[in-house]
């Protein structure tokens, strides 16, 4: 078990290089301490009006190349995104007193990687993304109801298909920041930046190279 007392000074220096790796061995320890909600993440968009909107949906895959969740497309965070894929991820680990900022630029997985998802999720939760409207207006719980009795029905004994609206998300990630709280509440950031951007230039994603940097808490 994580023993809040003895975890290790969070430096720019002795984190690891790939903020990846280092954001693995944070996950293992936030499961540790809240296996149930650790893979939850906010995610915030912005509407082409400017205003921001943030709502929690699970991390279902992270790599190198990115963070993956899966949602409906023709949601009201589908449709931000559509507009602006810029967004940010924030997760919030309590039980560590660690909280994970990333700042990135979403696309669509594939086709492929969206079914393999799909197949593995519950038959029920199959039926509510395709009887749920994701975001709009409904006039009543036994409408949505009714509506996923009608996909079991309409499906029957077979597999229930992926519908067009309902697939995955790559966020590349940009940046990437750690905060650590320390009972002295003068808390530890660092910031993962691309070094080519650290250096003044451009980069191509996926970043493989990082500069590590302490912000004031
Ligand atoms: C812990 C948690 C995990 C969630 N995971 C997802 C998810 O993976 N995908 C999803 O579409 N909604 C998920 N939701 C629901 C979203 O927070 C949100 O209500 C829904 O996606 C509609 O958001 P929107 O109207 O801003 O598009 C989750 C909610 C909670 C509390």
């Amino acid at each position: 078990m994580v023993d809040l007392d003895r975890l290790p000074d969070l430096d720019p220096a002795t984190v690891d290089p790939d903020p990846i790796a280092q954001f693995n061995a944070w996950l293992r320890e936030a499961r540790e301490t809240q296996p149930r909600w650790a893979d939850a993440m906010v995610l915030a968009t912005v509407g082409t009006d400017g205003n921001p909107s943030a709502r929690a949906v699970l991390l279902r895959g992270h790599d190198v190349d990115g963070f993956r969740f899966h949602t409906n497309r023709d949601s009201h965070k589908g449709r931000e995104l559509a507009v602006n894929p810029k967004a940010a991820l924030v997760f919030l680990w309590w039980g560590v007193e660690r909280q994970v900022r990333v700042e990135g630029v979403v696309e669509h997985l594939s086709d492929a990687e969206s079914d393999a998802y799909w197949a593995s999720r519950p038959r029920g939760s199959q039926a509510s993304a395709w009887a749920s409207p994701q975001s709009e207006v409904v006039a009543e719980r036994g409408a949505l109801d009714a509506a996923a009795a009608a996909i079991e029905a309409r499906f029957g004994d077979d597999p229930i298909p992926r519908p067009a609206h309902w697939g995955g998300f790559l966020l590349r990630h940009t940046s990437v920041e750690l905060w650590q709280g320390r009972t002295s509440r003068l808390h530890d950031r660092v910031r993962y930046r691309p070094a080519a951007v650290a250096e003044g230039g451009a980069t191509e994603l996926p970043i493989r190279t990082w500069v590590t940097e302490r912000l004031a808490p």
